[in-house]
């Protein structure tokens, strides 16, 4: 194939197959890979195309050995159930053109139904996150200031005080409420100057950030930690005490289930992995990205909180501001990231996807 064909087909974020005379693989494009969770070489290594397909769906298996006689017109299909690997569906509209030159084929262009949709979801829920956040953003200011005066008010009470030096109690509570509004206030605000992204691997934070979970619990906690690390994940630009502090609050909510659950042999996994093939976060196409999973296996997150759980002051802990993923998802964001996640009783997973930009990938130019 032409060099700049190639490069056209693997810029576009539709997966496409083309296949020879026989309906055999012989290209895929890193959409493709991604879609299908297949790398390139398992993919054009003797897959038929029909292999892909349901084989409830005959008509269209024999639509396909049409299109590949002489003349033929090409045709589309909605709905198209594929299978690439038992218990792995993707539902697709499938577009098929016949092609003839030197040898003869198909070309296949995959739609993911599933996919879009998702990628809209996210969409639609990070602009609710945004909008929710501007307004938390504003509001913490808007309280910030007047706290300032109230508490220089108590204070100046108290110096004042001569003979109603009883009335300190009173002033104390003030200048003690004000704080802790203060603290709140501050957390909702988040990081005030963002530092400089410095080249980090992502291991050094995680270890960095189990230390200070151990010296939190002091070593007195049940719960076991596994490690599953793929040691040769490339460094990372990375906010580095704010991507602690992001998987701190992720871990930290994990031993908060367990521990207030009492979960029997509480553990938490921590695994890191690299994304196979390109990955589209946020509208944008990036060449390779990096995982990091957390799963505990602890009650789940409340039902009622669901669909809400990224956005402030949502919690179910009594002693919870509701925080910590709000600040998280915003730190993750600010690399250019997202976080997902899925729960159910017994098992919960938070999964921080973290791209590698275009001219970081294997620490070439691409
Ligand atoms: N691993 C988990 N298992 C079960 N529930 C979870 C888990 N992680 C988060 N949650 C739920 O999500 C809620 C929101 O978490 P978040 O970290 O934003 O706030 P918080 O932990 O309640 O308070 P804060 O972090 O501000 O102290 C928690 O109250 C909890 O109900
Ligand atoms: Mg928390």
């Amino acid at each position: 194939m032409q060099a700049d064909a190639k490069a056209i087909l693997e810029s576009l974020s539709t997966a496409v197959l083309l296949t020879d005379h026989n309906l055999k693989i012989v290209y895929a494009n890193t959409a493709a890979e991604q879609l299908f969770s297949m790398s390139i070489s398992k993919l054009t290594g003797g897959l038929k195309l029909t292999d892909l397909i349901d084989k409830s769906q005959k008509s269209l298996t024999d639509s396909l050995q049409q299109a590949l006689k002489p003349h033929a017109q090409g045709f589309n299909a909605s709905n198209v159930l594929i299978i690439p690997e038992p218990h792995q569906t993707i539902r697709t509209d499938l577009y098929i053109t016949h092609y003839s030159g030197k040898g003869r084929g198909l070309i296949a262009e995959f739609k993911a139904l599933d996919y879009q949709q998702k990628i809209n979801q996210e969409m639609a829920l990070r602009s609710q996150h945004l909008a929710a956040r501007d307004l938390i953003r504003s509001l913490a200011h808007e309280i910030k200031n007047p706290l300032g005066g109230i508490r220089g008010a108590a204070q100046l009470l108290e110096m004042s005080y001569g003979k109603y030096e009883h009335l300190t109690d009173y002033t104390q509570v003030i200048i003690e409420q004000s704080d802790r509004l203060k603290n709140l206030v501050d957390r909702l605000l988040g990081p005030q100057r963002p530092n400089p992204l410095t080249s980090c691997n992502i291991h050094y934070v995680i270890e960095k950030v189990l230390s200070l979970e151990d010296m939190a619990t002091r070593g007195n906690s049940d719960i076991r930690f596994i490690k599953d690390y793929d040691p040769s994940l490339p460094d990372l630009l990375l906010d580095v005490d704010a991507m602690q502090q992001a998987i701190l609050n992720i871990i930290s909510n994990a031993v908060h289930a367990l521990s207030e659950a009492k979960t029997a042999h509480p553990q938490i996994i921590i695994q890191t992995r690299a994304q196979l093939g390109s990955r589209i976060i946020n509208g944008i196409k990036y060449p390779s990205a990096t995982i990091v999973s957390i799963t505990d296996n602890g009650p789940g997150i409340p039902e009622n909180i669901r669909e809400t759980l990224f956005y402030p002051m949502v919690t179910s802990r009594p002693q919870g501001h509701g925080l910590g993923l709000s600040i998280a998802q915003g730190i993750i964001e600010r690399h250019n990231g997202l976080i997902e996640c899925d729960s159910e009783k017994g098992r919960t997973v938070f999964r921080i996807i973290l791209p590698l930009r275009k001219d970081k990938l294997a620490g070439k130019e691409v």
